[in-house]
């Protein structure tokens, strides 16, 4: 059973804390914006399906929060938490994509008692759950397909049940393969500054036991070199509609080696990480995180004092770099501007 990273609960928002993983499985209840916004900031809830999910929840949250009678201060109160929540973090679109469809409620349901729009969101934040629950297990099946019998594979950053909310993105692929009965020995990218590989994904793999290793990112492309790879998976905080992929610092470079390799690069996410609205990867929005988590990561100093330091959270990968985009509605294959179109929801 994939754990339960984030759910709503009794008015409150239950979720892991994942700073404190590997060390400890604990949890906390949210029932302030403030409070989520910092489990958001601090990467207490990250991975940009569950970014969505944890969204919608805060908008739900600053609904329920609103005890007056005045619909005008229960609408401003619900905008304010949502720009705040929005600009919590830049790059994961389904962040903003759970946000506006929050918003497309509220404003449906404008003319309606307040107790009739606070139900209406419940019912919206409900089903953005549910549908990434069912889209996460689609996406994981069609993947699964994509594997031989037995792989070795390498992957990026954390993707399983951790950030969505069920199976995961390339985790959950992974996930369903081996569930077929397929034999698996996964690479595992520490993923630097925070080593959401380390501390995450080795975690959840090796709760489900399946064989894996731990790599230093920058082991990758001497492992792709000495040993036969069958491919790289990886997630997407944002992908545009041409099939550029931002996703977590070092997934760029993982794809420049796989392409040296002649190693397959898979990318694994939901239709909601899909920003059909930007033409290419140079309109994502890319953001950088604070100096300290690359000079002082995990309570010990490792550069000196004063080092200047850049920091960006995400890469963009070229869609030339990218053989699939696996996602709920099926493989999508290049060209990705022509193919990605026919899963775009409004498409179909
Ligand atoms: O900064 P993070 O830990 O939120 O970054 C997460 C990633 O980059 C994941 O690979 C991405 O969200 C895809 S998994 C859903």
């Amino acid at each position: 059973m994939p754990v339960s990273t984030l759910t709503w609960q009794n008015g409150k928002i239950k979720m892991i804390d994942q700073t404190r993983l590997p060390a400890e499985l604990a949890y906390l209840e949210i029932n302030q914006i403030e409070v989520l916004g910092e489990a958001i900031k601090s990467l207490r809830v990250r991975g940009a399906p569950a970014l969505g999910i944890a969204g919608a929840f805060g908008a739900l949250l600053s609904a329920q929060l609103f005890h007056g009678e005045d619909k005008t201060a229960f609408f401003a109160q619900l905008e304010r938490d949502m720009k705040y929540l929005r600009e919590t973090r830049p790059t994961a679109v389904n962040l903003g994509w759970a946000l506006n469809r929050m918003r497309e409620v509220m404003q449906k349901f404008h003319e309606q008692s307040l107790p009739e729009i606070k139900a209406a969101l419940q019912k919206e934040a409900l089903s953005i759950f549910e549908e990434d629950r069912h889209s996460s297990r689609a996406l994981a099946e069609h993947g699964a397909a994509l594997v031989p019998q037995s792989a070795t594979v390498i992957t990026h950053c954390n993707t399983g049940a951790l950030v969505t909310a069920d199976y995961g993105t390339a985790l959950g692929v992974l996930f369903a393969a081996y569930a077929h009965g397929k034999k698996l020995h996964v690479f595992v990218d520490e993923t630097r500054p925070l080593l959401q590989g380390a501390r995450l994904n080795m975690w959840e793999l090796m709760n489900e036991g399946i064989d894996c290793t731990l790599i230093c990112d920058n082991t990758a492309a001497f492992v792709m070199q000495r040993q036969h790879v069958d491919f790289c998976i990886v997630g997407a905080d944002r992908i545009a509609a041409n099939g550029d992929t931002a996703n977590k610092i070092g997934t760029y470079s993982l794809a420049v080696n796989a392409r040296q390799h002649g190693v397959p690069f898979y990318v694994a996410a939901p239709i909601s990480t899909i920003d059909f609205s930007i033409r290419t990867g140079k309109e994502i929005p890319i953001e950088e995180r604070s100096a300290e988590e690359v000079t002082n990561g995990f309570g010990r100093r490792t550069a000196p004092e004063g080092a200047r330091v850049y920091s960006p959270a995400f890469d963009v990968t070229p869609h030339e770099f990218i053989a699939a985009i696996i996602t709920e509605a099926g493989v999508i294959r290049p060209p990705f501007e022509k193919n990605l179109k026919t899963i775009q929801p409004e498409c179909r």
